[in-house]
């Protein structure tokens, strides 16, 4: 590989011995999300079909509510993503100004309807709308996001269960990729209810040796750099630096944190001019939760973009003909 400018590294601290090691290190592999998601998404094609032959269509409700942009895109891409596979959808957008209880009301109609087998509410809501109540609404056979407490508890228990979708899209990156996870020690920083927690559970079910860390946790960095998989869920731009990271670790960046100013560009991404021309062009660009420069130190590592978040739609597709299928008995 190509050494890093020495400057570089002593600008995050590294010791000579460390400087070494990244010496002797190879260029670490990217591990590349959007075709792992492809791969995915064939195969539950193929599954739709198989159960079109059963006179079965699952069907996805999505409920969309107000005009956040991002919240926009991701849905849209979802909804997309059923027409590609065949899956039935409904998107559902009320405005944002609905209250609790009408979303309540929604909620307890999907929860009747029958070509309705999952059903995602996508996060964030407005704050005056009660989301846990929402969430708590959605009957646990058709909570495609895993987010209830009762498919919290079933995880939990190692119970099948309805996996939240990005953690169950981390496990799929490193089975695929041929990454061993037994007797690893994983280290997943940040403890969400949506990803932390059940990372944290799906990699221990996987009989990996787990450490949940977080913004209280002391010395993080010797914590970190423990870890044999490194699960970065803590949603601040590039917070995972160089020294953090274990050499030939592999690193899954679960961040995607918009960069808009250009002293922030800078930091991430000085002499990147690829990264530079669309940065110019769109006035934005992206960065996970991993400083870019913390990648040369990993084994392997998913890149932002590309990397977690195809995985979070193709699981989604994964678990609403799984639902169809259990609601079914089939
Ligand atoms: N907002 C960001 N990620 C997600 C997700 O995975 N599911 C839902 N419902 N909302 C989100």
């Amino acid at each position: 590989m190509i050494p890093l400018a020495l400057s570089r590294l002593q600008q995050f601290n590294l010791g000579p011995k460390r400087y070494d090691d990244l010496r002797e290190s190879r260029m670490p592999t990217i591990l590349d999300g959007a075709a792992i998601a492809a791969a995915i998404k064939l195969e539950v094609a193929e599954e739709v079909k198989a159960l079109a032959a059963q006179g079965v269509r699952p069907g996805l409700a999505a409920v969309l509510v107000g005009n956040l942009a991002a919240s926009e895109i991701y849905v849209r891409s979802k909804v997309q993503s059923c027409a590609d596979l065949g899956i039935y959808s409904d998107l559902i957008t009320p405005p944002a100004d609905v209250t609790t209880e009408d979303m309540l009301d929604l909620v307890s109609a999907l929860n009747s309807r029958d070509d309705i087998d999952g059903i995602l509410i996508q996060l964030p809501l407005p704050a005056h709308v009660d989301t846990k109540a929402l969430l708590d609404a959605v009957s646990p056979a058709k909570d495609v996001d895993g987010f209830h407490p009762v498919n919290a508890g079933r995880l939990q228990a190692g119970r099948p269960a309805l996996a939240p979708c990005t953690p169950a899209g981390i496990i799929e990156i490193l089975k695929r990729s041929g990454i061993a996870i037994a007797g690893q020690h994983a280290v997943v920083v940040g403890r969400s209810d949506i990803v932390g927690k059940p990372a944290a559970m799906l990699l221990l079910h996987q009989n990996a040796t787990v450490t949940i860390c977080h913004s209280k946790t002391r010395d993080l960095p010797a914590i970190t750099r423990q870890a044999d998989i490194l699960v970065a869920a803590i949603g601040r731009a590039g917070f995972i630096t160089p020294e953090m990271v274990q050499p030939g670790a592999t690193i899954i960046d679960v961040g995607i944190n918009r960069i808009t100013d250009r002293a922030e560009f800078d930091r991430f991404f000085a002499g990147d001019a690829k990264r530079e021309a669309t940065f110019l062009k769109r006035g934005s660009t992206l960065v996970g939760d991993v400083h870019p420069k913390a990648f040369e130190m990993a084994g392997a590592y998913t890149p932002v973009p590309g990397g977690v978040g195809p995985l979070t739609i193709a699981m989604l597709m994964a678990n609403t003909v799984r639902a169809a299928r259990m609601r079914r008995g089939l």
